[in-house]
């Protein structure tokens, strides 16, 4: 429904099974594989894509720190990865980068793993 009815198309669409994490949106600011989450199940809640973040011309603090850091090796998941990030960022009371990477699931296996790292060290303690 996103990509299709919404046209928004920052949520991809990978394995289909809860496992790569490129379709993840936050569902009342909790990540969520949008791939396996029906509509029927949402109800009210909101739901936040990339799209919902900042601008190219306008980014949050995170997506800054993740352009500054080039944390992207192909790009297919680097929205999710955001959008991950976003919420275990707020989520965590430490903001210590590998515990907060670790969460990340197969992301963190990513060529970008580590640029990802620097890029929750950037926005530690600011405003996600
Ligand atoms: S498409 Fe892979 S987790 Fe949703």
């Amino acid at each position: 429904m996103l990509r299709n009815d919404l046209a928004l198309n920052g949520a991809k669409f990978g394995c289909r099974l809860a496992q790569c994490g490129a379709c993840v949106v936050l569902i009342d600011g909790r990540a969520a594989r949008s791939c396996v989450t029906m509509i029927e199940t949402v109800g009210d809640s909101l739901i936040t894509t990339i799209e919902g973040l900042g601008a190219i011309d306008k980014p949050l603090p995170l997506q800054r720190a993740f352009m500054e850091e080039q944390a992207a090796q192909c790009s297919y998941c680097f929205y999710a990865m955001i959008m991950m990030a976003k919420e275990i960022l707020e989520r965590s009371a430490t903001r210590n980068p590998p515990n907060a990477t670790r969460g990340m699931g197969r992301q963190r296996t990513c060529a970008a793993a580590a640029p990802m790292a620097a890029s929750f060290v950037r926005s530690s303690g600011r405003q996600i």
